[in-house]
């Protein structure tokens, strides 16, 4: 009889894993668990072309409706997968179900930190991480709004950029002295500051939010010993990976689920994939990479190592942004230490910065510079050593340098 595999989690990596293992020439039955109300889909336009009202619904499911059935893939969902019994090969769901397994693959992802100060469980605070979310939030997100943004990391910002052009009134409070700090260099944190501030958003850096307040619904923050009306708030202050199931059932957790570079945790019928795990990267360092990528790359290789082929996972990370009419392109992970060099005219709003290490590109940022991200991404992924001068020389075509 054929081997089973259940994933848990219907989301980017879960469906990946779906796609991958069938094109790899898996046979038995797959069986896919997930505790929303939704078949897979992408979650990047949420906080972008769906939230301004430019990307319609059905757009955003990775699939069809009939793929799964399709495919042998019988997909649940509104239902929350409870435990893993190790032992007995057995997943264990929230209503009751026990599913077998022969593999496992998890792909739980990342879930909203939350805010915990005075005030936080009041009406009007938003987190945006699901379907659900946006469609609350949209029914509040009104021109002549005054929303209050905690946060600027990728979600905060690209609601802040959605808000201005919609007509919000838009303030951000971002604990760090500098915005993406997580994400980009100093120097693309200066240029998005100046961009949101010409769009008329206000910034208050290096300011926690401390206290909520209102009758009955959120009507005021308290941030930096000040307070500021609000209408709504919008919380986007990063994600804490789901791996508790993982926890319990005793496989190996550090801020993410532990996995080789195939994939597989320290069971050998237990692979997980996405948001929720932590690997060596290619630089050799462990790390927990929350983006659509590694979601898909990571799924790939569990979906190869679940048919018996092996392929190492040293995919170069890459990410992006759409804030305004600004495409931001990250390819490769920078350090603090790297040397810069910047390419164009950050004033054009086209322009690099490539951060070299050892003569080499370790990482490229790209605003509205899709040569530059490309052939940045292709510098990262051989590790060849370049020449600075060449790279900062726009007179130079991208293509002849890599
Ligand atoms: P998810 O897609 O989150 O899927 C995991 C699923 O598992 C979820 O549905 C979850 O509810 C479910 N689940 C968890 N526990 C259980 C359980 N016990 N039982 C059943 N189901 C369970 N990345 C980019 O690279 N570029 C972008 O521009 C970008 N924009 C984003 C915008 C937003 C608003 C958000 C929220 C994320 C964005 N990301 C972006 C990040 C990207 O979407 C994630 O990295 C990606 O979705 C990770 O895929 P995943 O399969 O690991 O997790
Ligand atoms: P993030 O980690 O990108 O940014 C969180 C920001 O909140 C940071 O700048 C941090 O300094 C700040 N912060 C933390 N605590 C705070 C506090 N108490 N008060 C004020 N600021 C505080 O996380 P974000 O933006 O919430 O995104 C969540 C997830 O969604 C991430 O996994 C992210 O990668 C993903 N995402 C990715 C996008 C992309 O790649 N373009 C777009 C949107 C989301």
């Amino acid at each position: 009889m054929s081997e089973s595999i259940v994933i848990i989690g219907a989301g980017q990596a879960g469906c990946q894993a779906v796609e991958s293992l069938r094109k790899e020439g898996f046979t038995g039955p797959i069986t896919m668990v997930g505790d929303e109300a939704y078949p897979p889909y992408q979650r990047p336009p949420l906080s972008k072309a769906y939230l301004l009202g430019t990307f319609e619904r059905p757009r955003l499911f990775l699939k069809a409706d009939n793929y799964y059935a399709e495919n042998g893939c019988a997909l649940i969902v509104n239902t929350t997968a409870k435990a893993i019994h190790r032992a007995e090969r057995i997943v264990e769901l929230q209503d009751g179900r026990k599913l077998p397994y022969d593999k496992l693959l998890l792909a739980t992802g990342a879930r909203v930190r939350k805010l915990n100060c005075p005030g936080a469980g009041l009406p009007g605070i938003h987190y945006l991480k699901t379907i659900a979310d946006v469609d609350g939030l949209q029914a509040v997100f009104q021109p002549g709004k005054r929303i209050a943004v905690v946060g600027g990391g990728y979600i905060g910002l690209e609601v802040a950029a959605v808000g201005a052009k919609r007509g919000l009134d838009v303030t951000v409070f971002e604990a760090m002295d500098r915005l993406m700090a997580r994400a980009v260099s100093p120097q693309l944190s200066a240029f998005y500051a100046d961009e949101h501030k010409k769009a008329g958003v206000k910034l208050m850096l290096q300011t926690g939010v401390e206290a909520f307040g209102g009758d009955g619904k959120v009507e005021w923050v308290r941030a930096g010993g000040l307070t500021y009306d609000a209408d709504i708030v919008l919380v986007g202050i990063g994600v804490i990976p789901c791996e508790e199931l993982a926890v319990h059932a005793g496989l190996g957790c550090e801020d993410g689920i532990v996995v080789d570079q195939n994939a597989r945790t320290g069971d050998p019928h237990i692979w997980a994939a996405g948001d929720c795990t932590r690997h060596v990267g290619r630089e050799g360092h462990a790390i927990r990479l929350e983006c659509v990528q590694n979601a898909i790359d990571q799924a790939k290789h569990a979906a190869l190592a679940m048919v018996g082929r092996h392929k190492t996972y040293s995919e170069v990370p890459w990410f992006w942004s759409d804030q305004y009419d600004l495409k931001l392109q990250i390819a490769g992970l920078a350090r603090p230490t790297d040397t810069l060099v910047l390419r164009g005219d950050p004033a054009n709003r086209k322009f690099a910065v490539f951060h070299l290490r050892d003569g080499k590109v370790a990482a490229v940022e790209a605003v509205n510079a899709a040569p530059e991200y490309m052939i940045g991404k292709k510098l990262v992924a051989e590790g060849k050593p370049v020449d600075a001068a060449k790279l900062a020389d726009t007179s130079i075509p991208m293509k002849t340098l890599g």
